[in-house]
């Protein structure tokens, strides 16, 4: 299904009105810690969580890098460490969610299922962005491993949008997906969807 445009990614400011009614019905505030440590949503919730420590560690190092309160070489070192965790764990949460987790929404929820699409969606755009963020960050890594010289600040900075734009998209995508989601699975539970044991 075709997304608008004011639905896509880095646009949009929470899911469509139109995909709201359950989360209306069943507000962030009144999840329960029964649906949240359910088998399936427990799980997924983890994987969530490590995306967001992720990126706010990756932050982290670039602001104490700016501050000088942190070499380049550890900041590369780290970096590395932190973005391969990134890339490796995304990129097969992406390919479960599309092959396993939304085919099973997809059956069970006809009237979602612009939002399946809106999620999917997504995956692309913040696999785009990711592409451009590696290809940066490895030019950075580049020049700090072949001048001992390269003052790393002027081009961290510029890395820090990219950065600071792809956490956004990827904080927004977390949130709608939890927000299409949780409800669902509130509503009918973890079974009826073939989720969980
Ligand atoms: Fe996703
Ligand atoms: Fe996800």
């Amino acid at each position: 299904m075709k997304i608008k445009k004011g639905d896509q990614l880095g646009e949009r400011n929470g899911l469509p009105k139109d995909l709201q009614e359950l989360l209306e019905k069943f507000p962030r505030e009144s999840w329960g810690e029964d649906v949240l440590n359910g088998n399936w949503v427990g799980y997924w919730l983890g994987r969530h969580s490590l995306f967001r420590k992720i990126t706010f560690s990756i932050n982290s190092i670039i602001e104490k890098t700016l501050d000088n309160k942190m070499s380049s070489e550890d900041f590369i070192h780290q970096y590395s460490q932190h973005m391969s965790l990134m890339l490796k764990n995304l990129d097969s949460h992406h390919l479960v969610e599309d092959n396993y987790i939304f085919p099973r929404f997809y059956d069970k929820s006809q009237k979602f299922i612009y939002g399946l699409d809106l999620l999917e969606n997504d995956h692309h755009l913040i696999h785009n962005s990711i592409d451009n963020m590696i290809f940066v960050g490895n030019k950075l890594i580049k020049s700090v491993s072949s001048n001992s010289n390269y003052d790393i600040k002027d081009s961290l900075g510029k890395y820090k949008i990219i950065s600071d734009n792809f956490n956004e998209l990827l904080k927004s995508h977390l949130n709608d997906e939890e927000d299409l989601l949780i409800p669902l699975v509130i509503q009918h539970g973890e079974k009826y969807f073939g989720l969980g044991h």
